[in-house]
């Protein structure tokens, strides 16, 4: 079957200047020589120390920064300028902190329609019906459309930036550090609507975080990153029950365990 996503000896930088951009150009190597894969339907996770580059490995599968090596979205090349109305309708992105991501002053409504009117995409009437039935699918009633951000919990802001990256009804998401502002319950209840999308959807995910306990709970399949490559991939449970790679029991090593009650 065709993957989701397949990314083959990514590679890639940042160029820098010193001295504040008059000085010599330097490039700053960040991914080296990526392979990892999706299939239809899966949730891998992606962990690794801050600064080894899983948010730059999003970006690329994203089609944000440019790339060497190969980076298919269900078979198509990722990051050619003719592809990009097709591949905004299969890879969409959630990022880390929804009160960012969010014009304060709009209403969810009119944010969540907004790419289906610039797109001209049916009648007014079918926008918002598909706007109801995305509010539904995160898990809001459908009266939030009417709710400006800034009355809206940053829980119901961070479903809000998930109905807008199902609107175009994509088949993978990357999730990047999405549940990592959020306080523990909040953070629960929108990896439950993760789980639960996944069941209903069939929606694949990359789910970038430096949270193990949340990776193992969300996902099937765990990539450890250390500098800019994969040192360990497989089955969520091989990868905590018996890592092989020294960095990676380094990391499951760092988890600290919840303090006893005090006396
Ligand atoms: N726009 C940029 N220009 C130059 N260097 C950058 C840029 N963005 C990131 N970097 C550098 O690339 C490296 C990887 O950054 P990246 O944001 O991918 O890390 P990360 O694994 O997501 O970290 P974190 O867990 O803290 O989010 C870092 O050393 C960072 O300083
Ligand atoms: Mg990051």
């Amino acid at each position: 079957m065709e993957k989701l996503l397949s990314m083959r000896q990514v590679s890639c930088g940042y160029v820098t200047r010193s001295l504040g951009g008059l000085g010599r150009r330097v490039e700053k190597p960040v991914l080296r020589g990526i392979d990892l894969e999706i299939a239809p339907g899966e949730i891998v996770g992606l962990v690794g120390e801050s600064g080894c580059g899983k948010t730059t490995l999003g970006k690329c599968a994203l089609g944000l920064i440019d790339y060497s090596g190969e980076i298919l979205i269900g078979g198509l090349r990722q990051g050619t300028g003719a592809n990009r109305k097709e591949m905004a309708r299969r890879v969409q992105a959630v990022f880390q902190d929804p009160s960012a991501s969010l014009n304060p002053a709009w209403k969810a409504g009119w944010i969540l329609e907004e790419p289906l009117r610039i797109g001209k995409a049916g009648s007014g009437a079918e926008r918002r019906r598909r706007v109801d039935e995305i509010l539904e699918l995160v898990g809001l009633d459908p009266s939030y459309k009417n709710r400006r951000v800034h009355e809206l919990s940053v829980g119901q802001k961070q479903r809000i930036c998930i109905g807008c990256a199902l609107m175009p009804k994509p088949r993978l998401i990357i999730a990047d550090e999405a549940v990592s502002s959020l306080d523990v319950s909040v953070g629960a209840q929108i990896l439950n609507l993760f789980r639960e999308l996944n069941r209903s959807l069939g929606l694949g995910m990359l789910f970038i975080s430096h949270n193990l306990s949340l990776v193992y709970y969300l996902c099937s399949r765990i990539a450890v990153m250390k500098d800019g490559r994969i040192v360990e991939q497989g089955a969520a449970e091989e990868i905590y029950g018996s890592p092989r790679a020294a960095y990676t029991k380094a990391l499951l090593e760092s988890v600290p365990e919840a303090p006893g009650p005090p006396r």
